[in-house]
């Protein structure tokens, strides 16, 4: 089986895979210039077809940059937008209307009348014709000829949501209730987001000539796969695309990571077996066969397609002692070292007994949702540590949070800013973006949460630091840019500490995520003090707090919780008061935020289990970054 047929077997959709969104994006602009002025030269147009989400954005701007330094015109292009929300205005700061112009249209030679977007404000009655004249237009101009599509975690494009069909065309459609929450930070809580929307259908998207399909990020990397790989069915309409003749997906490595290719190397082709992949296809066999590691034979491999690796490193029993001990290794007690111990096999050095130690949280809440019970062990055992919350938080925090506090103080004999927050809030339309009065009472509100969350693991408040950076100040969900003044920031904090010890995140983060901009300003920071010879004693641990744990494979240190660390961690995370659903869950499906966070770090313990290893309460996962690479390459 060569690696390409073996790859084929899998992927029922070519996918192309960058090391990270802005090769993508280079790549795909090129080919949309070069499809654009080869018609031109032929004295035509182009036809596109544009999708909306923090997606497409470095697209949009590698479109521009080309416009202005390139020479690329967009004078003889038309558009047509996948969607827009129903109900909404075009001058609402999250309709796509305004979205498009301030993300491409504004700064590219697009005639306006060349732009077509479907209509959000047309009533229900006139709703249906509009859409058959969207579906006109986009005839009577010859087609789309290259249709730029993200995804929704649902599996949609577009917003044809799960349930839509392969012949469905533009139509007034019902947003899912995932797609709502993701979309509930854009819009300040989901109550407030609309339940309609206007979508092309599967079916006007499948017609386009070309299509290309852009997903960066882990959140996305499941409903890629299922995509790419399993049958089309109607709950996840972006597998219809399967039908289509001249689809390609690009992927970033994050977004292309369950992709049995990479998540399984070993059924598509000859990999070369490094200890990770070992130990990757090791634990996976043991969980797959619900057998502890240590009882796996050499039958189990050669009957689950990894008899070359038996082969080559076995026979089994030697495989199954080695990885054991790789993964016992990871777990200790003593996340900042244990003192006077013999550290050969531990995660972390011995020395120095007590450690300065930094823990970065992009949010208030990343720190304590990942690492409340390494915090509080930290602590107790007597090292310097600091908090450090990059960003204020404040865009997360719902306007009725705000009234509530505002309303307290005022009963409470008041101050200036709860009084103009209340005016401002009592005045506030859907259009108006929070003042920076009532960003900074926002802020406080959060750091005052931070501050009770940390108090549960025993910091004390002089420790924790609030760095408020400026790309988030100045900017927008999945809007950010980030900037020098940022790197700056950050660096003078990690000069000043000289830590022994980091603790990050964001490193796989969708891109636009306030925690991949937090990360590549950490990365930032750290290049510019490469030179500083605390660096080189300094180890960087990544943590995860989107939700997703690391893999039992990739996992260096493993600090497990006692019943009563689970419990206090639980507290420490519900004291983010602001960030708890605004709506009561009723529903047992759905799981509140410091729920999922425990029962993450009981599900690694479960694993740990089943591999055959102690069987603990909870664990909390780290990866080691090294300060040296580019990235985790993990
Ligand atoms: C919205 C849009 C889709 C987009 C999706 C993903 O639902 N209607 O076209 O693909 O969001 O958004 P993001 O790119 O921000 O992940």
């Amino acid at each position: 089986m060569s690696e390409q047929s073996g790859q084929e077997l899998y992927e029922r959709i070519p996918s192309r895979i960058f090391d990270d969104a802005q090769a993508a994006v280079c790549q795909i602009a090129r080919e949309i210039a070069d499809a654009i002025r080869e018609r031109q030269a032929a004295g035509k147009g182009l036809v596109l077809g544009l999708a909306t989400g923090s997606t497409p954005v470095p697209l949009y701007r590698e479109l521009i940059r080309m416009h202005r330094k390139e020479g690329l015109s967009f004078a003889k292009v038309t558009t047509f937008n996948l969607d827009e929300y129903f109900g909404i205005d075009a001058r609402h700061p999250e309709s796509y209307h305004r979205f498009m112009r301030e993300q491409l249209f504004d700064h590219v030679d697009i005639p306006a009348e060349q732009i077509n977007i479907p209509e959000g404000m047309v009533s229900r009655e006139e709703v249906f014709e509009a859409c058959q004249d969207y579906e006109n237009r986009i005839r009577e101009v010859g087609g789309i000829d290259i249709q730029i599509l993200g995804i929704g975690r649902t599996g949609h494009i577009g917003f044809n949501e799960p349930g839509s069909g392969p012949a469905s065309r533009t139509r007034l459609v019902t947003l899912d209730r995932l797609t709502r929450l993701d979309a509930a930070r854009d819009f300040q809580g989901e109550h407030n987001v609309p339940r309609y929307a206007v979508t092309m259908g599967v079916g006007t998207i499948l017609d386009a000539r070309k299509v290309y399909l852009l997903a960066w990020g882990r959140s996305k990397a499941e409903v890629v796969k299922a995509a790419v790989e399993d049958a089309p069915v109607e709950s996840l309409p972006a597998s219809f695309l399967q039908q289509h003749e001249d689809v390609s997906f690009f992927l970033d490595t994050a977004a292309a990571s369950e992709l049995t290719r990479n998540k399984y190397p070993w059924l598509v082709g000859f990999p070369e077996w490094t200890p990770e992949l070992a130990r990757k296809s090791v634990t996976h066999l043991s969980l797959k066969l619900g057998k502890p590691l240590l009882k796996l034979v050499d039958k189990d491999y050669q009957e689950n397609g990894v008899s070359e690796l038996v082969t080559e490193q076995g026979p089994a029993y030697g495989l199954n002692i080695r990885v054991f001990n790789e993964v016992q290794h990871t777990i200790t007690g003593w996340p900042g070292g244990k003192p006077d111990a013999d550290d050969t096999y531990r995660p972390e050095r011995a020395k120095p007994s007590l450690k300065r130690v930094l823990v970065l949280s992009p949010e208030p809440q990343d720190d304590v949702l990942a690492m409340a019970g390494t915090l509080s062990r930290l602590v107790a055992h007597g090292h310097e540590v600091t908090v450090a919350y990059l960003t204020s938080g404040s865009l997360g925090v719902p306007d009725e949070e705000a009234r509530w506090a505002a309303d307290l103080m005022r009963e409470a004999g008041g101050s200036e800013l709860a009084t103009q927050v209340l005016a401002e809030l009592d005045e506030k339309s859907a259009f108006d973006e929070d003042s920076v009065g009532l960003r900074r009472f926002k802020s406080y509100i959060r750091r005052n949460e931070a501050r009770a969350a940390l108090q549960l693991c025993g910091l004390e408040p002089d420790r924790i630091q609030f760095l408020d950076l400026p790309f988030y100040e100045n900017g927008r969900y999945r809007r950010f840019v980030t900037g020098e003044d940022d790197v700056s920031e950050l660096s003078s904090l990690l000069q000043s500490v000289r830590p022994h010890q980091v603790y990050v995140t964001g490193e796989a983060a969708d891109p636009s995520s306030v925690q991949a901009k937090s990360f590549s300003v950490f990365e930032l920071a750290i290049q510019k003090l490469q030179s500083e010879a605390w660096i080189k004693d300094c180890y960087v641990w990544l943590y995860r707090s989107d939700g997703r744990e690391w893999d039992i494979h990739q996992v260096e240190m493993s600090v497990p919780c006692s019943p009563d660390e689970v419990k206090r961690k639980a507290q420490a995370i519900y004291q983010h008061r602001s960030q708890r659903s605004q709506i009561p869950v009723l529903d047992e499906e759905q799981r509140e935020v410091w729920e999922q966070a425990i029962d993450r770090n009981r599900a690694t313990a479960r694993f740990y289990d089943k591999l055959g290893l102690a069987e603990y309460e909870a664990i909390e996962c780290f990866v080691r970054w090294h300060v040296t690479q580019d990235s985790a390459g993990k």
